[in-house]
């Protein structure tokens, strides 16, 4: 049984859903996915949102979402997906560290920026902030991760309390992994 609410946060293509949905299956406990929230609340794809609202509009939305999940969470505990630039914004970093004081896990599921792009490049024009404009080559899209995971990577490690290496890692044992250490 789940006795606390496990937050997954990692840059885009980490792995989160899918590692959220196989934890919520063995758990058997709630699944929340912060971008499937907001994807019904905007009635629009993500994609669609930043081109038409820009990232500004999008990031108020997602803070708001998350407050709101958080506060789901204290009742029933679930299993969260963020989105990968949750921790941009300085109150999702704050409601994040507030929530793994008071006894939730936040788990950063961390990759290197080739692994993550060649996990990009497989599912192409979903991702606004790498190509947007136009599909990458796998090579800029290495360079593109690695400046933004740059300007993150300080957001994401000091949000988590828990910190899984993914790469030499099959999704059954990030999964195996987080159990073990959640406990
Ligand atoms: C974003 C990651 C996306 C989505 C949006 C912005 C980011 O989620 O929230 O496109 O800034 O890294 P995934 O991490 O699920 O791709």
């Amino acid at each position: 049984m789940l006795s606390t609410t496990l937050i997954l946060t990692g840059f885009m293509a980490s792995g989160k859903s899918r590692v959220a949905r196989l934890l919520a299956e063995q758990y058997h406990a709630p699944l929340i996915d912060l971008d499937q929230r907001l994807v019904e609340i905007l009635g629009d794809s993500i994609s669609h949102v930043f081109r038409t609202h820009g990232e500004k509009y999008f990031r108020e939305k997602e803070t708001q979402s998350l407050q709101q999940v958080l506060q789901e969470c204290h009742a029933v505990p679930a299993i969260i997906s963020t989105g990968g630039g949750v921790v941009t914004e300085r109150a999702n970093r704050a409601m994040l560290k507030t929530a793994s004081e008071e006894g939730m896990h936040v788990i950063y599921l961390r990759a290197s920026p080739q692994t993550l792009a060649k996990r990009i490049r497989r599912d192409p024009g979903t991702r606004p902030l790498i190509d947007a404009e136009k599909m990458l080559s796998l090579e800029d899209t290495v360079e593109r991760v690695k400046v933004l995971l740059e300007g993150r990577r300080a957001s994401y490690e000091s949000c988590a309390d828990i910190i899984i290496d993914t790469d030499c890692l099959s999704l059954a044992e990030v999964v195996e992994k987080i159990i073990d250490t959640a406990k």
